[in-house]
């Protein structure tokens, strides 16, 4: 188990026509070992912005993301690392559609792990990583195109296990799904970080989602940290009046 800290992340986008705009602004964000936390915020706040920092993906105008013992981003920083993976917030785009998802898993089995199986050990591995999300064997032989949002959304979680990461990063795991799959998800979720001592943030626009997984929830808005605190605290006593508007977002229909 490993430690996450981000301090002082600044990301700067150039917009055509617009000149340059801040989607960080002075972030710091802490994820202890074993530890979950939801990091909240309206569409464009720079949730998956933030994701792309701590996974190495982005390199910050400023600030520091040291994972462990290792520092991100110095002039010698090295590919982005195992240790952290991420599951993305477009599950279906994520997966490759030439792909079934034994071909998918046992990429990363093979190419990431660099584990020398031969073929029976291999799907005896992808069978228990599908097991572990939820699904059948018979998925393995399964393109993504054959799959439904909540199936395809399992099969990233279940290749991102598969690196076996101390960190998680899920963006936004369950907005595209229904409610019934949405705590099936969370639940999993769950259950990995309490059996594996994995350390998680969770994106998610919605505190409900943050506060059924999360110990801890972080509040952003245009860039930049407006409220922490326990999602029951925000939920009882939002303090910023950004959260309080977090928390009424029902959207209307004309
Ligand atoms: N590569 C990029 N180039 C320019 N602007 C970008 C880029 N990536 C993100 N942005 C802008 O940065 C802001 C933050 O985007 P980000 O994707 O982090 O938001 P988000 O909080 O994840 O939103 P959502 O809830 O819709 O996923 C937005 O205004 C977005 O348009
Ligand atoms: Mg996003």
């Amino acid at each position: 188990m490993i430690p996450l800290v981000a301090e002082h992340i600044t990301v700067s986008f150039t917009r055509r026509g617009r000149g340059a705009f801040k989607a960080l602004d002075d972030v710091s964000l802490t994820l202890p070992p074993g530890s979950a936390v939801g990091l909240i915020g309206e569409s464009g706040s720079g949730k998956s912005t933030l994701a792309r920092v701590l996974l190495g993906l982005i390199r910050p105008d400023a600030g520091t993301v040291r994972i462990g013992e290792r520092t991100l981003f110095t002039p010698s920083y090295p590919r982005p690392a195992k240790e952290v993976q991420m599951i993305f917030q477009d599950a279906t785009g994520a997966l490759n559609p030439r792909q079934t998802v034994f071909a998918a898993l046992a990429e990363v089995l093979t190419v990431i792990r660099g584990l020398r199986d031969g073929r029976a050990a291999l799907a005896d591995r992808v069978t228990a990583l599908l097991e572990q999300v939820g699904l059948s064997a018979d998925t393995a032989a399964r393109y993504p195109r054959e799959l439904s949002g909540g199936q395809c959304q399992r099969v990233c979680i279940a290749r991102a296990l598969a690196v076996e990461p101390a960190i998680l990063i899920a963006d936004e795991p369950v907005s595209a799904l229904d409610v019934s799959v949405q705590a099936r998800i969370l639940r999993l979720l769950r259950d990995l970080r309490e059996q594996r001592g994995l350390s998680l943030l969770l994106v998610a626009h919605d505190l409900a989602v943050v506060g059924a997984v999360c110990e801890h929830a972080v509040v952003l808005q245009q860039g930049r940290v407006v409220e922490t605190g326990t999602p029951a605290e925000l939920f009882r006593n939002p303090q910023h009046p950004y959260t309080r508007r977090l928390l009424n977002a029902v959207p209307v229909l004309e």
